[in-house]
């Protein structure tokens, strides 16, 4: 599928072959890492600003960066997990602001996608922004789902009915 997207890979290469973009291979972000995320969330906001016409290369862009963080958030079982979430969801897109734009040449468009992704918190500017923070919700409600099923069936005792 996205690999084999020609148009796709083409404005996207440059990014995710970059070595510090492979570094966000090996973090962990809803179910999966946030390399996988990031990918579908570009491709998926790709097809829908292509489809309408729209600026479908900073979307592209703006898309694969919108989580171009390279720590872990660490999720605690307590009181704090509120505020600390908080904290994450304002903070996170301008952290991967930082990080992209010292990669990478971004324009106005693609800065507002990876800063405004977190709306309500955050404004997107244009269509390819909003595109890319409905896409990284939509998205994101499966990745939790499949995590919490899989935490599930972990906590299951081990038991075999005969
Ligand atoms: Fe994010
Ligand atoms: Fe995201």
């Amino acid at each position: 599928m996205m690999y084999f997207d020609y148009r796709f890979m083409e404005v996207a290469r440059p990014i995710i072959e970059h070595e510090q973009y492979q570094e966000i291979r090996k973090i962990k972000h809803h179910d999966e890492s946030v390399y996988d995320h990031s990918v579908k969330v570009a491709f998926y906001a790709y097809q829908l600003a292509y489809k309408h016409g729209l600026d479908w290369k900073s979307t592209i862009r703006g898309a694969l960066l919108h989580d171009f963080f390279l720590y872990k958030f660490k999720k605690s079982f307590s009181l704090r997990i509120i505020t600390d979430s908080i904290k994450h969801a304002i903070v996170h897109p301008l952290i991967a602001f930082d990080n992209a734009s010292k990669y990478f040449d971004l324009n106005e468009k693609e800065e507002n996608i990876i800063k405004a992704h977190m709306f309500p918190f955050g404004f997107p500017k244009s269509k390819e922004a909003w595109i890319v923070s409905y896409v990284d919700k939509y998205i994101a409600i499966f990745e939790y789902a499949s995590n919490f099923k899989k935490m599930a069936a972990r906590k299951q005792p081990a038991y075999t009915a005969e």
